[in-house]
């Protein structure tokens, strides 16, 4: 798909890769951007910058969800690409509280599920849409100090899967972006609690968006804007056991 006259919604739109992906999206000449974010002030000011729509609202609430597309479907008639950005790194292990399990879960996953039921019913009845889902490549390998982290961005990638699969053959396309290291306020928060594993390999958000407007173009289901992760994968698939003897190692290193 390309960008140029098409209505996009942006969540987590205010900062970071949602930041980087709505500006792309206005310079591919977007019909209209919405730029969807819990931080209200951060979603005016990047909508004021690129003339997009700013609305405030919690995508972990499934009625806040239902009222941005309602409000973008009475605006202009339809949606063609909604962006499921808006995540949120928990530190977490299998002590943590159910109470942030729970959080992690609503933002990471249930955020994804909403989005899709949300859109799909009007992309359907087109036969046509677009929904892009940012996983991570913790989706596809793991995050060695976050099983919160870990095991959402598995269950977010397994549903972006399943609705490529039930829905891909009528007219639906689904992407995954799956980054490392994303120099964002979110890489800087673990960075400064101790968790700099990724910071070298890290990437510009703008690299990021780069990636997902060619992927977009391309149809593609895997976004990777760091290639190794392919490898990675890979490697993960043919021996189980010997990724997970690496990655003991890897997590023996780290705080
Ligand atoms: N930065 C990285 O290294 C990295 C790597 C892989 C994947 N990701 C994923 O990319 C996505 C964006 O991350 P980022 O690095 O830009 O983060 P960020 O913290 O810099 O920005 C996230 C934005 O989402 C908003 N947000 C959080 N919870 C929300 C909610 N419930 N409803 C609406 N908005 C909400 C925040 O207010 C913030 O503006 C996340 O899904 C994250 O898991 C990030």
């Amino acid at each position: 798909m390309q960008i140029i006259g098409k209505v996009v919604i942006v969540t987590g739109g205010g900062n970071g890769i949602g930041r980087a992906l709505c500006r792309r999206f206005a310079v591919e000449c977007a019909k209209a951007i919405v730029v969807v974010d819990l931080d209200e002030e951060a979603a005016r000011r990047v909508a004021a910058e690129i003339a997009g729509v700013p609305i405030a609202a919690d995508v972990s609430r499934e009625a806040d969800v239902q009222r941005v597309v309602g409000d973008v479907l009475e605006r202009y008639g339809a949606i063609d690409l909604f962006c499921s950005n808006a995540g949120i790194a928990v530190d977490g292990d299998e002590t943590t509280a159910p109470v942030e399990w729970q959080r992690c879960w609503d933002v990471n996953v249930m955020a994804h599920v909403f989005a899709a039921r949300a859109v799909l019913p009007g992309m359907l009845a087109r036969g046509d849409g677009y929904l892009l889902q940012t996983v991570s490549a913790a989706g596809l390998l793991t995050h060695p100090q976050s099983a919160t982290y870990a095991v959402t961005k598995h269950a977010s990638l397994a549903f972006a899967e399943w609705l490529s699969m039930t829905y891909g053959d009528r007219g639906i396309t689904v992407s995954a972006l799956c980054p490392q290291g994303v120099r964002t306020d979110m890489l800087q928060r673990a960075s400064a609690g101790g968790r700099t594993f990724l910071v070298d390999s890290a990437v510009a958000p703008e690299q990021v968006a780069d990636d997902v407007v060619k992927g977009i173009a391309e149809g593609r289901f895997l976004i990777l804007p760091h290639p190794e992760v392919a490898d990675y994968f890979r490697r993960k698939a043919d021996d189980y056991d010997r990724w997970l003897r690496g990655m003991r190692r890897l997590r023996s290193t780290l705080k």
